[in-house]
């Protein structure tokens, strides 16, 4: 896993939270959503229930994407696997669970598909969501030719998955890039700088790639913008548009 840097094994085309919003955020049937287009690589959200089990979900809150109420970690999984995450979006998917992360190692790796785990903790539990989440990675993807690729907004957390698990590849994602962006990358020996698409140009990716980096970007939804990206050097599009962006072959 060392020379990811050097050999990058994934798809430039990342299908965001499944298959944007054509199907219910962070669930297999978006998965099945973003799969039927063509998209070959899976971003998704996780955080930990109240009983320390990693499950799918962008909200610290269930409110919006389930028939749940307050906070994710309020709930065990016992208890979040009777929620609906499927209803919200349309009958169609009526039912659908929240996955566990264990559920999503078993679809894609069944699939040949590869994923970008990005650890989004509860407020306050940093630490232990990005320790805990880069061990579960680390024995569900035992054996994987191509390792999950770790990121966060949360240093906290991404520390904490270097430490738990040094040999899973981490991105840190920036909504804003900060002047020493590049020295962040490098304490937390990261492979990759994960930018809001609108603080990328083709300078910022250059620098990151002269320093060692890979750029990924989120969240890009117009094929213009896409095409500027990926012609500037980009290795890693995170789309909603599955249905607008065609991957690659
Ligand atoms: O991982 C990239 C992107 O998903 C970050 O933003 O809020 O959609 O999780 P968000
Ligand atoms: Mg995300």
């Amino acid at each position: 896993m060392s020379d990811i840097g050097t050999h990058w094994p994934y798809p430039r085309h990342i299908a965001h939270r499944g298959a944007g919003k054509l199907a219910p955020e962070n669930t297999l049937a978006a998965f099945r959503h973003g799969a039927s287009f063509g998209y070959r690589m899976f971003e998704f959200d996780v955080k930990l229930s109240g009983d320390g089990k990693a499950v799918l979900m962008h909200d610290a809150t269930l409110d919006r994407t389930s028939s749940g109420r307050g906070r994710v970690d309020a709930l065990t999984l016992g208890e979040l696997a009777q929620l609906d995450a499927g209803s919200w979006h349309g009958a169609a998917f009526a039912g659908e669970p929240i996955p566990t992360l264990a559920a999503v190692a078993r679809y894609t790796q069944a699939n040949g598909f590869l994923v970008n785990i990005e650890i989004k903790p509860v407020p306050g539990a940093e630490t232990r969501t990005g320790a805990a989440v880069a061990l579960d990675a680390l024995s569900l993807w035992q054996g994987a030719t191509v390792p999950p690729l770790l990121s966060s907004f949360s240093e906290a957390a991404l520390e904490a998955a270097r430490l738990a698990a040094p040999g899973l590849p981490r991105a840190l994602l920036l909504d804003k890039l900060p002047a020493d962006w590049l020295d962040r990358l490098r304490r937390l020996d990261c492979v990759a700088l994960d930018a809001n698409h609108r603080e990328l140009n083709a300078r910022v990716i250059a620098d990151a790639h002269a320093a060692g980096f890979k750029v990924l970007s989120y969240t890009v939804n117009d094929p213009a913008r896409a095409q500027d990206l990926l012609a500037w050097g980009l290795d890693g599009l995170i789309t909603d548009a599955v249905d607008g962006i065609a991957p690659d072959a």
